[in-house]
């Protein structure tokens, strides 16, 4: 959460601050501010709402400079406010910060600067404050204050400073990404941004910083970048890497919203999703047939797509497996051991929570394979090996073509893992076929009627059994971040244990009606709900007539879990528009969620 952006070089800082920081708008998009250094004077401007909403007022590209840093905020200490809103200043204005993560002893330290002015509530203003004092009271200069506050602060984050005095930029690692790029040829220009979409416009060679590692910046050296140990302060060497990372495009093209449009671009990416490399499924199924426990681990929709892969593995490959939620799996550590086997999934690599469950394997020598979309992230670089499942940037906050491509990968991993990965691969490549006639602009319609129809209701409830119970779940996440709908999936035979006392006359209630073992009990379990008023949205290949609403999905055997969650992205989408709400940036949301 937060987006930091950093620029030193021989171009104008805030055009190229301005264009990162609207690629990094998915990190949050509370507020959003820039900071630039000309002559020796750094000049802020920094305003609440999305990047185009403030630039529209502040208009950033009148500050001059060719040093800068640039932030867009995902509140975690003090509202969304523009005191709050980064970068920060020390008292003098001589150093400005700006900062991604949270600084969990902030309150001891700031008791600590009794006697500096802070403007905000924020745990950042603590950082230029502290640097500030290491160098008058301390006598240190700017790297090395910079250096000695960052080893002060608790927690995971990153943050880079710019010093007016020393023309100076330092960046520091603890946890929280921040990836450098280098200009092609001279080295004289330098990007630094937590992920590195902000700059693969201007160049896709990078060098990653570490945790504990730092980074500075040194202008008056004819930009010269230097690296070193934040513990130690030891130098460090760093390689260069060359990213050939296809993000696709980053632009709406044409569409009103990222959403929607990713929803689309489903007809692509299931067919790349599979397009893997076989000896790598084959020896990643081979750790699972031998691994003495396997721990699927993801968050939010990761999650559910981790809990189709139990369900998958369990039918395809007759294989236990385990999936369990990132922020509970340091509660399983007791169970692992070196043969346990740890997969991953994570559409952006840098969810703090699937982070720190790894450092949990790590510390008891468990292998981690992930499953990735973002070339370069933490995840990977922390990981054993890894898959991409290569949906291309997923910029709207609501994952969608991410979520498919993993079930499309952890299936094909489910087959490998059964001795059948052609059968996998043929099953899948129906399925995108499929999912690619699905996707036109009758069926889009079809579901926006729907979503008129259901413009008013205050609760949906989904229910799925087997490879589609945790469909119902992921359903109820899209309809809740979306539209702001109490919705809640179940398994469909639980409903009779309880929930069906808040079935009323005319509840919605999404049933997932898969062509597999589980129809009849689907259909009985929809009766049920039908009897008591309820109003029945069957999602499956044939109609029935419990059904009040029916939306057709293609038969595809038992890659049903991607299809099923189409049609209830689209509804979520159409229900969120039709409401007024901006379904690209619901609110309290942000995409990648890099705090605990
Ligand atoms: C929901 C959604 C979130 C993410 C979750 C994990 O649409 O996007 O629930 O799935 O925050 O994020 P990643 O996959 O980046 O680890």
């Amino acid at each position: 959460m937060c987006g930091i952006v950093a620029y030193v070089g021989p171009k104008k800082a805030s055009e190229i601050l301005l264009k990162g920081i609207k690629t990094l708008e998915y990190r949050g998009y509370d507020s959003v501010g820039i900071a630039t250094l000309a002559g020796n004077i750094i000049s802020v401007k920094k305003d609440i709402g999305k990047v185009d909403e403030a630039n529209a007022t502040l208009n950033f590209l009148a500050l001059e400079g060719n040093i800068g840093i640039a932030h867009t905020r995902w509140s975690t200490h003090g509202g969304v406010t523009k005191e709050n809103a980064h970068p920060h200043l020390d008292c003098s204005g001589k150093i400005a910060v700006v900062h991604n993560g949270i600084v969990d002893n902030h309150q001891q330290i700031r008791a600590g600067l009794g006697s500096h002015r802070f403007l905000s509530q924020t745990d950042t203003e603590v950082i230029p404050h502290l640097i500030e004092e290491l160098m008058s009271k301390e006598g240190l200069d700017f790297v090395a204050a910079v250096r000695k506050a960052a080893n002060t602060l608790n927690g995971r984050s990153a943050f880079v400073a710019i010093s007016s005095e020393t023309r100076q930029m330092a960046a520091a690692r603890k946890g929280t990404p921040l990836i450098i790029g280098l200009h092609e040829t001279s080295n004289e220009e330098f990007f630094i941004a937590s992920d590195v979409t902000a700059f693969l416009d201007y160049t896709n060679k990078v060098m990653y910083l570490d945790d504990n590692e730092m980074a500075v910046v040194d202008v008056k050296i004819d930009g010269k970048i230097a690296f070193s140990s934040l513990t130690s302060g030891n130098e460090l060497k760093k390689r260069v890497v060359d990213i050939h990372w296809h993000v696709g495009s980053t632009e709406k093209e044409g569409y009103d919203h990222f959403l929607i449009k990713e929803v689309m671009e489903q007809k692509h990416t299931i067919a790349a999703a599979i397009n893997q490399d076989d000896t790598k499924i084959l020896a990643v199924a081979n750790d699972i047939k031998s691994a003495f426990g396997t721990f699927f681990v993801g968050c939010g929709t990761a999650g559910k797509t981790c809990m189709v892969a139990e369900y998958l593995f369990s039918k395809i490959a007759r294989k236990h497996i385990n999936s369990v939620v990132a922020s509970e799996f340091s509660n399983y550590k007791h169970y692992l051991t070196p043969k346990t086997l740890m997969i991953a999934v994570s559409q952006s690599g840098e969810t703090a929570d699937v982070l720190e469950a790894i450092d949990v394997a790590k510390s008891k020598s468990v292998r981690v394979v992930s499953l990735l979309n973002v070339f370069g992230s933490t995840m990977m670089r922390a990981s054993d090996d890894f898959f991409m499942v290569n949906a291309g940037a997923e910029r709207a906050v609501v994952s969608t073509k991410a979520t498919t491509a993993q079930i499309a990968v952890l299936t094909l991993l489910a087959y490998a893992t059964a001795g059948k990965l052609q059968e996998g691969k043929l099953l899948l490549m129906n399925a995108a076929s499929a999912v690619n006639d699905m996707l036109n602009p009758r069926y889009e319609e079809h579901i926006s009627k729907l979503a008129f129809l259901l413009l008013n209701k205050k609760d949906i409830f989904i229910i799925g059994r087997g490879i589609n119970y945790p469909i119902a779940l992921e359903a109820a996440i899209k309809l809740q971040e979306t539209c702001y709908t109490h919705a809640q999936g179940f398994a469909a035979g639980e409903l009779k244990h309880g929930p069906l006392a808040l079935i009323d006359e005319g509840t919605p209630c999404i049933a997932i009606v898969a062509n597999d073992e589980t129809k009849q009990d689907m259909i009985n379990n929809a009766t049920e709900v039908k009897a008591r008023g309820g109003y029945i949205i069957g999602i499956a290949p044939e109609n029935n007539e419990v059904f009040d609403y029916w939306l057709k999905v293609p038969d595809v055997g038992d890659a049903s879990p991607i299809v099923n969650i189409i049609p209830v992205q689209i509804l979520a989408y159409h229900i969120a528009v039709m409401r007024g709400y901006n379904p690209d940036y619901p609110r309290n949301l942000a995409k990648s969620v890099t705090v605990k």
